[in-house]
C-alpha cells in the first residue's frame, strides 16, 4: 500500500504521521544539499507546518509534502543561516533573565536547547496536539497544551516571556491583541517579553510596537536581522523586539 493509500484508510496518528512526513521531505530534499549540510533543523519545522496543514486545513498530504519539500530546497540555507542570528540574539538577552522562562505558541520545542544551555527554567504552551505530543516526546515535560490567549498561570508567574513567529498571524484563533493581554498578565513587574515576527505590509514594525505597548509593555529595541529572498524579487524581514514589564 503506497503512502497515500495508507493515509486516506486509515485514521493516522499525528505522531506517526509527522514521522511519515519527516521521512518523505527527507527523501525529497536529500539530494539537493551537501552531505555536510545539516537538514534536520529544517526537516523538523517542515515536516511539522505540513502537517499543521494537512491537520488543520484538511489539505492533501502528498501535495502538502510536495510543497513544503520545494520550500526546503528553496530555504533551507537561508533558514539555518537565520536561525543562528535569531539564536544567538536570544541567548544574549536571555542571559538577563533568572528564575521561571515561558514560551507561548512554543511548536515542536525548537528553544528548548537553548533555555537549557542558559540554564533558565522554561515552561511551554502550545496549542497544536501534535506539538504538544513531540515536545513531551522530547523531554520538554513542562508544556501545556492550550491557546497563548487563554494562559493556565497565574499572574506574575515569569520573569520573562518569548512568543516567536506567533503574532503576525493575527487572526480570529490568534488574537495579538488577547495574547499579548495575558503574557502582560503572567509576566512579573521588571520582567521581559521577547518576540520574533517575519515582518510585511500586513504586520510591520509600527503594528508590532503599537500592539506591544497597548499591552502595557516598553519597547527597549526593535531590529531587524535578516532579509529573507522570496521569489520575484521580493523579501520578508525578519524582526526581533524586546520589551520590559514596567514596576508599579
Ligand atoms: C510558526 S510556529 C512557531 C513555533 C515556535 N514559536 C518557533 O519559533 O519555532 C507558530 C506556532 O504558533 C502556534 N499557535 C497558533 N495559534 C496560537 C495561539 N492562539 N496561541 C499560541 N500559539 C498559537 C501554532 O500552533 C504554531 O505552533
Amino acid at each position: 500500500m503506497d503512502n497515500s493509500t495508507w493515509l486516506e484508510e486509515t485514521e493516522v496518528d499525528d505522531l506517526a504521521l509527522y514521522d511519515l512526513t519527516r521521512n518523505e521531505l527527507r527523501r525529497l530534499t536529500g539530494d539537493h544539499f551537501p552531505a555536510d549540510f545539516d537538514l534536520e533543523e529544517a526537516i523538523t519545522a517542515y515536516a511539522y507546518f505540513a502537517c499543521i496543514v494537512v491537520k488543520n486545513r484538511g489539505k492533501d498530504w502528498e501535495t502538502t509534502v510536495q510543497d513544503y519539500a520545494e520550500l526546503a530546497v528553496r530555504n533551507a540555507r537561508s533558514d539555518s543561516e537565520a536561525e543562528k542570528i535569531e539564536l544567538d540574539l536570544l541567548r544574549t538577552d536571555l542571559a538577563r533573565t533568572t528564575g521561571r522562562l515561558l514560551d507561548v505558541g512554543a511548536g515542536w520545542g525548537r528553544f528548548g536547547d537553548l533555555y537549557a544551555a542558559c540554564g533558565l527554567q522554561a515552561f511551554f504552551v502550545e496549542p497544536f496536539d501534535l506539538g504538544c505530543r513531540l515536545m513531551r516526546r522530547n523531554g520538554l515535560t513542562r508544556s501545556a497544551c492550550c491557546p497563548g490567549q487563554q494562559l493556565c498561570f497565574p499572574a506574575d508567574s515569569f520573569q520573562g516571556v518569548v512568543i516567536g513567529w506567533v503574532l503576525h498571524h493575527d487572526a480570529p484563533d490568534v488574537p495579538a491583541t488577547g495574547l499579548l493581554g495575558e503574557i502582560g498578565r503572567v509576566i512579573a513587574p521588571g520582567g521581559w517579553l521577547y518576540s520574533v515576527e517575519p515582518l510585511s505590509d500586513d504586520f510591520d514594525e509600527e503594528k508590532w510596537r503599537e500592539l506591544v505597548t497597548a499591552a502595557g509593555f516598553v519597547v527597549e529595541k526593535m531590529e531587524i536581522f535578516f532579509d529573507m529572498p522570496l521569489p520575484e524579487n521580493r523579501h520578508e524581514r525578519y524582526g526581533y523586539l524586546t520589551a520590559a514589564k514596567p514596576v508599579e
